[in-house]
């Protein structure tokens, strides 16, 4: 534990609050009262700065959980693969009764009548490819076959995986479209993750290459690349480190966002897995041209095989002084450090992220003031890039800024990694050059096309915040000519290029690069109703908008699943999700909002089937009826005849 404590300022001793939680967790299980007042006790903090983290953290528990602990993802893809019929399988196995209501399965966790089992719904574990997916322990599992999860359970075997389904890009040799950059080495049959073999292959060399240049010729590279991050926002990498002022008095730090929830996103981990160093280098260079000697990696909870992972490498490459006192002997110190995050989504943005990295709970904060690289961590300017963004550093170092600038299109420069779920035949990861492939060429030429007799319905190209985009629709965008003119031209959806602009021009956005893929199956109130429980479930609750808004799009969905829906519920859903976007701290706001507008703009035949009561709801849309008949607020009395949906509730009692 003092370990733990040391890797933080010594007036900043509250920012391991958050380790030493997982650590009693690991050991006891779960974190009751004396866990709260000892690590108060031992961080010299109130024991209400601790409970309020174990309350705001999913992955916190205050009571025991079963001996064995299975998480079972409810997102999105999972769902669409059987995620739920997995977590049924479950229950039934283990004698789990089922809540009432299937979303009671957050938390608080169930446990089974012997305390051997526990089950938990999360949210998207970053490996939708291989959807549905669950955590036994810590372990993940994926492609699952719901109808045997629990043999997998008790017998620990692996999943049913084959090479291509685990989405390993080198199962298959690179596609012709694919350019690998990043992904060069990763899957190759020699490949490990130890340093030895990175070394090998001419690891570090940029770093060695790095400290003999000038901090300022690295920042011109970068700028001179066209990064764009890839964490989800797209800003330009050079221009956010042009922030730091050269000669800047107070310490600078690094952040590497390894927070990876985007629904729909799975790459970071992969990364991580399979190329740690590759992260570490570039980790190491940015500290170096930012003068920040002190990083942190903030990754997932749910991800501790990436976290030991991580920290076995940074204990290899300190042994190479690629870290540590006087790097090389270029004078220049630095450390790394990874920390954990506890299952919260909205960590991943950045200064939700930062307040947690100080062990508070992830609360956004607003910008302006707060903008990192102004006031970051500890209130001093700080660097948070994302997990590929920051791999791309070491190649822009090795290529030069203008030779990396060449791949992609102007303003999408490089390569980025397209996660492609949902209902392909070959879901998975394809490295392109920004932009050099279209939606279509994503979708039936690399991911394998549709199912057999399946036709596309619709695509969300950046992650599930990301506006969803109709198969029959067209798109008008402006396209760069040759001779510098532009010129506006309609595509189908088959033929936008996959790049940041062009997604931006199509009504969406290039986001993290999670590309959720739906046929002509899915039923849009279905998926939306997926979409709206992750973001009710995950907002932080600062803004009223967000907080309020987000959980009435999820009840108005659910209810018109249930047949419930009136005929003023797909304006009244536009109207929430109005009132949200543009009135938070943070753009959780807005990608809360973005699903549920864009789904019932560009499927309002679907949402009008589903919303056919004439009566508006009679009470406000955050109670179901149902909710209020089971706290007996509204006493019931069996029903003589049918009245309609409106005095009946769902169990037909009035
Ligand atoms: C709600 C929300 C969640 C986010 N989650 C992530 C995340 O998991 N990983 C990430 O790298 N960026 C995430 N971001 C973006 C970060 O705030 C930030 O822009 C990014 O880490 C900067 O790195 P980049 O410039 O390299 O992309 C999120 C943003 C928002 C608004
Ligand atoms: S927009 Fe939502 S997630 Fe962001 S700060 Fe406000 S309540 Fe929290
Ligand atoms: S891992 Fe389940 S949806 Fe992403």
């Amino acid at each position: 534990m003092d370990e733990a404590i040391a890797r933080y300022p010594s007036d900043h001793r509250r920012g391991a609050a958050m380790p030493l939680l997982h650590l009693w967790q690991e050991h006891f299980g779960f974190i009751g009262d004396e866990a709260i007042l000892w690590i108060a006790t031992k961080l010299g903090l109130q024991p209400i700065s601790i409970l309020e983290l174990v309350t705001f953290y999913p992955m916190f528990r205050q009571h025991p959980p079963g001996k064995t602990h299975i998480r079972v993802c409810r997102t999105l893809s999972c769902a669409m693969a059987g995620g739920f019929e997995v977590m049924e399988n479950l229950c039934t196995a283990f004698g789990i009764p089922p809540p009432p209501d299937r979303e009671g399965w957050h938390n608080p966790i169930t446990v089974s009548a012997d305390g051997n089992y526990s089950v938990e719904f999360v949210e998207c574990l970053a490996s939708c490819h291989t959807a549905p997916v669950c955590m036994v322990g810590e372990q993940l599992h994926e492609n699952v076959d719901p109808t045997s999860a629990a043999d997998l359970v008790r017998h620990r075997q692996s999943a049913r995986s084959s090479p291509a389904a685990t989405g390993n890009p080198h199962s298959h040799p690179p596609h012709h479209l694919e350019h690998r950059l990043i992904f060069k080495n990763i899957g190759r049959p020699d490949w490990t993750t130890d340093i030895d073999c990175y070394l090998r292959d001419g690891g570090y060399e940029q770093l060695k290459q790095a400290v003999t240049m000038s901090r300022s010729d690295i920042v011109n590279k970068v700028k001179n690349s066209g990064l764009r991050g890839r964490g989800g926002a797209g800003f330009s990498c050079g221009l956010k480190w042009s922030f730091i002022k050269l000669d800047e008095k107070r310490p600078v730090y690094l952040i590497c966002n390894a927070d990876e929830s985007e629904p729909g996103t799975f790459k970071d981990r992969y990364i991580i897995h399979e190329d740690p160093h590759q992260l570490l280098e570039g980790i190491l260079i940015s500290c170096y041209a930012l003068n920040a000697r002190t990083a942190y990696v903030y990754i997932r909870g749910e991800f501790p095989k990436g976290a030991k992972i991580l920290e076995r490498a940074i204990e290899e490459a300190r042994t190479h002084n690629f870290l540590g006192k006087n790097i090389l002997g270029s004078g220049f110190d630095a450390e790394v450090y990874v920390h954990r995050g506890a299952g919260a989504y909205i960590c991943g943005e950045e200064t939700g992220l930062i307040e947690s990295l100080e062990g508070k709970r992830g609360y956004p904060r607003i910008k302006p003031p707060y903008f990192p690289a102004v006031l970051g961590l500890y209130m001093c300017p700080t660097i948070v890039n994302n997990v590929e963004t920051l791999c791309h550093i070491k190649h822009i170092v090795a290529m030069g800024g203008a030779e990396y600038a060449r791949l992609g299109r102007p303003n999408n420069t490089g390569t980025r990694i397209m996660c492609v779920s949902g209902d392909v035949q070959r879901p998975g990861y394809f490295e392109i050059e920004v932009g050099a492939v279209t939606m279509g060429q994503l979708i039936y030429e690399m991911a394998g096309g549709l199912k057999p007799g399946r036709k596309l319905k619709a695509v969300i190209p950046g992650g599930s915040s990301a506006k969803v985009l109709r198969a029959d629709e067209r798109f008008k965008l402006k396209q760069r000519q040759a001779g510098g003119s532009t010129i506006e031209v309609e595509l189908s959806i088959d033929d936008i290029p996959m790049d940041f602009d062009s997604l931006t021009a199509a009504g969406s956005m290039a986001g993290s690069g999670g590309v959720i893929v739906l046929d002509d199956s899915r039923d849009m109130v279905w998926v939306l109703n997926n979409i709206n429980e992750f973001y009710a479930h995950e907002s932080c609750g600062q803004c009223t908008p967000c907080r309020e808004g987000s959980l009435w799009m999820k009840k108005i969905t659910d209810r018109m699943l249930r047949g419930g829906g009136v005929v003023e519920d797909p304006k009244t859903l536009k109207t929430i999700g109005d009132n949200i976007a543009g009135r938070t701290i943070c753009a959780f706001g807005e990608a809360c909002a973005w699903p549920t507008q864009s789904f019932v703009e560009k499927f309002p035949e679907e949402f009008a089937a589903r919303a056919q009561k004439p009566v508006p709801p009679p009470l406000p849309p955050e109670y179901t009826p149902e909710e209020l008949i089971e706290e007996e607020l509204i006493p019931t009395v069996p029903m003589a005849h049918d009245p309609g949906w409106e005095k009946a509730g769902a169990k037909g009692t009035i």
